[in-house]
């Protein structure tokens, strides 16, 4: 029997088919670079996620040809495994596209909801003790139906997100998207990020992770958003500027941020976690049972392709 290691538990059903067809090891939790460059040499097969570091340094300590030739990646982003690397080391990648599109946009338009009616906000008041009851004046938030939609990455995900809120919010969708991508709803592509930044009531970052991105909402995009504008960022964490995020809304320069991810998680900067006019979630993306288990079978069904000799149908290198 092969040896598998999955670093994280993952859904029953899906961990007791992987136990029928390989010798499972269970991980208890992230992989420093070591410990993965370990892990490749000790198992033919790994199912990781995000937070194990399989860095390009971590396939440098592994040496050319380690055990393991697989990564089944649990999550659609894989910024944590340098793909091109693995390549280089006869290690074949796969994701898990498709089957978390809806879960993450949800959470995508939670965060926009909660941050513009600020519940966030009341809920810590009202827990608090510190509601006072009705009053016509008492938090009053954004109004979002009607707003304009500004999607920063336009692949699936940023796409189910305009799609609710063009048909659910009546939003007015532009986007911004490296190469132009035409769309099955109404939404107009804008050719510059910062034009989208002035336009858009509502900025969503739907991107992938990893070094193309890095900084792409850096100060200078921050500060060209609208005074009243409110930022999502269901991407990845490297993709925004924290610090000059955190001075914007501390300046109260933007209404507020809604938060799924962050630059070193899961560490979440005390400043950002004292400002009021944010909403911050613990990267809750895919978080859902059916989507999670969905996304243990995808990647379960890569490491059996692979181990059969087929081409996993979700390869990325
Ligand atoms: C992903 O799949 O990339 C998510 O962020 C993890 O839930």
């Amino acid at each position: 029997m092969k040896s598998l290691l999955i670093t994280r538990p993952i859904a029953d059903p899906v961990l007791a088919q992987a136990r029928a067809r390989f010798a499972v090891t269970l991980g208890k939790g992230p992989l420093d670079e070591d410990a993965a460059a370990a892990a490749l040499g000790a198992h033919d097969l790994i199912l990781p996620t995000l937070g194990d570091a399989f860095t390009a340094a971590a396939f440098r300590k592994a040496g050319k040809n380690p055990r393991c030739r697989i990564l089944a990646n649990f999550g659609v982003g894989y910024s944590h495994i340098d793909a091109a690397a693995a390549a280089a080391h006869g290690v074949v990648v796969t994701n898990t596209p498709d089957v978390l599109t809806d879960a993450t946009a949800d959470i995508g338009m939670t965060l926009l909801l909660a941050t513009a009616r600020r519940a966030g906000e009341g809920e810590r008041m009202l827990r608090d003790g510190r509601w006072g009851g009705f009053g016509p004046k008492g938090l009053l938030g954004t109004h979002v139906t009607g707003k304009v939609l500004g999607i920063v990455g336009m692949g699936r995900i940023g796409q189910a997100v305009a799609r609710r809120g063009h048909f659910g919010f009546s939003m007015p969708v532009i986007y911004y998207n490296r190469s132009p991508k035409a769309v099955d709803l109404p939404a107009r592509q804008v050719a510059d990020l910062h034009e989208l930044m002035r336009l858009a009531d509502f900025v969503v970052v739907t991107v992938p992770g990893g070094a193309a991105n890095a900084g792409l909402i850096d100060r200078a995009a921050i500060a060209a958003m609208k005074p009243g504008g409110i930022l999502v960022n269901i991407a990845r964490g490297e993709v925004v500027d924290e610090e000059a995020l955190i001075d914007a809304l501390a300046a109260g320069r933007i209404a507020g941020a809604g938060l799924d991810v962050y630059l070193h998680e899961p560490h979440v900067p005390e400043r950002l976690r004292a400002l009021e006019n944010c909403v911050l979630l613990p990267h809750l993306g895919s978080a859902t049972v059916e989507t999670r288990q969905a996304m243990a079978q995808m990647a379960l069904d890569n490491l059996i392709a692979f181990a059969e000799g087929r081409a996993p149908p979700q390869r990325v290198n």
